[in-house]
């Protein structure tokens, strides 16, 4: 039997794939941070599992990853969708600006965390919600954005790390057959989840895009030919069609770096941590 993990798996694109493969015949386990809606989806079948956990934390994550790996030890397709709007800059419990931690560190540390189980499937495929080409520049200095923050933007920045670090991966895993999918599905009626009450502007956006959007079944039957065996390594795909990989874009020399930069924070994370236990 196949194994798919999603992430933001309770609501949205994710919760429309994951009805999707639960019907296909997959074991299928969405991780979100809503017990209701995770337990609802776990109602299903008995191919239905929820995680519970808040993923904008580190040490959220690493427990999940773990006790994934510990009862899937083969992955077929894991899928990166958690997301949480903000429309003012907020720290985590960590410390971590929000869209760092939940829309690049977390899908990180997904990606790496689970490379094991994914080497184990015949197929394995990681599908991540990015910029997909996007050519948004990468804000070096401030990656947590402390300067100018706008919450539309840093959404669109996190899609860029996520580009980057697909790139990243792949070069790490260069002996597996991981295939990578960024894909960015355009404007999908879902949740929106998120605070909008710092931005009225924001606040309308999304009243209107829920008007003009598509539905989630049109965004998982525009993404599900990528997941099938076959194509290449790395796939960017916008509503439905698969783009040309332009070498600005990905750029390996700054997919290392943020991946250096990304394990400093990490290290910081754990440094703190363990001087916070002496
Ligand atoms: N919808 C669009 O128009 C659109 C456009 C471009 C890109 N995308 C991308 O597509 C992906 C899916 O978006 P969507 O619109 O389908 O999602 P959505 O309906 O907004 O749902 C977000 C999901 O993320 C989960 N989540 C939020 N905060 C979390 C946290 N701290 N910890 C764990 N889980 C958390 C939510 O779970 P709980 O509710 O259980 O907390 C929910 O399952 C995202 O990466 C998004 O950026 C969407």
């Amino acid at each position: 039997m196949k194994t798919i993990v999603i992430t933001g798996g309770t609501d949205g694109i994710g919760r429309g794939l994951a009805e999707h493969c639960l019907d296909d015949g997959y074991d299928v386990l969405v991780v979100g941070r809503s017990e209701a809606k995770g337990e609802a989806f776990a109602s299903l079948s008995e191919h239905a599992h929820f995680l519970p956990a808040d993923l904008s934390l580190i040490e959220a994550n690493r427990r999940v990853i773990g006790q994934i790996a510990e009862r899937f030890p083969k992955i077929d397709v894991l899928v990166l969708g958690a997301r949480y709007h903000r429309s003012a800059r907020t720290v985590t419990g960590d410390g971590i600006e929000s869209n760092f931690a939940l829309f690049y560190l977390s899908r990180f540390l997904f990606s790496h965390g689970l490379a094991g189980p994914l080497r184990r499937a015949e197929h394995p495929v990681v599908l991540n919600f990015g910029g997909a080409g996007l050519t948004t520049p990468i804000r070096w200095d401030d990656l947590q954005l402390e300067h100018g923050y706008h919450g539309v933007s840093a959404m669109g920045h996190a899609g860029r790390l996520n580009d980057l670090l697909a790139v990243d991966f792949l070069d790490r895993h260069a002996d597996t057959d991981i295939r990578y999918v960024i894909n960015l599905p355009g404007v999908v009626v879902t949740s929106f989840a998120g605070e909008y009450e710092h931005s009225p502007v924001t606040a309308s956006q999304v009243e209107e895009l829920r008007v003009v959007g598509k539905p989630v079944s049109q965004a998982v039957a525009e993404i599900l030919p990528f997941l099938r065996p076959g194509g290449d390594r790395l796939t960017a795909v916008r509503e439905g069609r698969r783009l040309a990989l332009e070498p600005s874009a990905w750029d390996a020399t700054e997919a290392r770096r943020l991946h250096d930069l990304t394990q400093a924070v990490l290290a910081e994370h754990d440094h703190r941590t363990v001087r916070r236990q002496l």
